[in-house]
Order: structure tokens, then sequence, then C-alpha cells
């Protein structure tokens, strides 16, 4: 039976595989860490775990006036099996304050797990990666370095025909919202 615990400084090598796992079929793909992030402000951080094998993660940072779900990762061999809604209701009675958010990109899953969760769509903005396949016009390297070849930015939601002309890779990044 798969267990909801806190995470223990035991788990980094497992928490990390998991993560990386589970991001790699998604928009996040190339959003690798190696070192277990850590948090400016208190969080919750709670793992599933198989046998000490962590097979899902979720780490909720906690701000004055809201908490954000900073990630949530379930390994895919255990998907669609209700552990991130477990992870969601352990979190959920730890929190203080009145308001839960998230971000994410376009994955179907993440989207309607968090419709399903209680989460509203709220803000919306872009992700934009310019490749060395694009066109640098406008990209300014500061002194000392040759030219800039890849870059990730920032954009309004307003300007995503502009930016999917110009650019190969871009995403919009999606704020959910839950009311507590
Ligand atoms: C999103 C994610 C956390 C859901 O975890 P989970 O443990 O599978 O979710 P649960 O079992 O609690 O809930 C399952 C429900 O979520 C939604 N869902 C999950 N995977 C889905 C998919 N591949 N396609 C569509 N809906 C999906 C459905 O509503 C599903 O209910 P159903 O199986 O009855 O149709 C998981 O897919 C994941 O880790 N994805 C990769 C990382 C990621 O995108 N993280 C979140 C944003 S940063």
């Amino acid at each position: 039976m798969t267990k909801i615990r806190a995470y223990r400084d035991s788990d980094a090598t497992s928490w990390l595989r998991c993560r990386l796992l589970s991001f790699f079929p998604t928009e996040y793909y190339d959003d690798v860490v190696v070192t277990r992030p850590t948090f400016e402000n208190p969080a919750h951080r709670l793992v599933a775990v198989d046998n000490d094998t962590v097979v899902g993660l979720m780490d909720v940072e906690l701000f004055a006036d809201r908490a954000t779900i900073d990630v949530l990762a379930i390994h895919p061999d255990h998907q669609r099996r209700g552990l991130a809604t477990r992870l969601l209701e352990a979190a959920v009675p730890r929190l203080q304050v009145d308001v839960l958010d998230a971000w994410t990109r376009g994955d179907a899953a993440a989207n309607e797990w968090y419709q399903r969760s209680g989460f509203t769509g709220n803000f919306r903005y872009l992700h934009v990666y310019k490749s060395w396949r694009d066109d640098s016009t406008g990209f300014e390297a500061p002194e000392g370095v040759d030219r800039v070849v890849n870059a990730f930015m920032h954009a309004p939601l307003s300007a995503e025909g502009a930016m999917r002309e110009r650019f190969g890779r871009v995403h919009v990044c999606r704020q959910y919202v839950r009311k507590l």
C-alpha cells in the first residue's frame, strides 16, 4: 500500500528520480533539477512512498496570503491511482491560508487534474524559448560574450500569435487557484 508521509533527507535520490521521470513526457521535459530545491519560506513537503521508494511528491510553499504548489509529480507507472489526490488531501488541512494556487503549462493530465480537484483557471502568460534555430534579431549579449544562443522569456498572452510565429517553442503557463 502506498503511504503518504513527510519528505525525509534519505528520500533525496528517489525524489529526484521520481520528479525527472514524471516530468519527462510533459511540457516541462527539460525542467530538470539535480539537487532538491530549498525554499525561502516554510513549506510542506510530502511524498507518496512504496517501501520508501518515492512514487509521488508534492511541495507546497507557504506565503503570508496564500500557499503555492511548487511541484507535484507522480511517477508515470503510478498515475491515475489517486496519489496526487491523496497528496493534496494530506496537504490542505495543514494550510492556514485562504488560497492555494499552482502554475502549469498545457499538459492535459495536469490541467484536468487541477480542474477536477476544485481549482479554477486564473491568470495566463507565455513561456517563450529562443533556440539557436530562432532569429537572434534584437538579442543583445553583454560585453565579453559573443552572442545569445538560447533564451527563456516571459511574454503576455496577447503576444501569443507573434511569439509562435517567431519562436519554435511557446507554452501557455496557467495559474490555477482554489479557495480553502
Ligand atoms: C497531473 C498528475 C500529478 C496527476 O496525478 P495522478 O496521481 O495520476 O492523479 P489522480 O489519480 O489523483 O487523479 C486522476 C485524475 O486526474 C486527471 N488525469 C490524470 N491523468 C490524466 C491524463 N493522462 N489525461 C487526462 N486526465 C488525467 C483525470 O481527471 C483523472 O481521473 P480519471 O482517471 O478518473 O479520468 C500526474 O499526471 C503527473 O505527475 N503529471 C506529470 C507532472 C505534472 O504535470 N505535474 C503537475 C504540474 S507541474
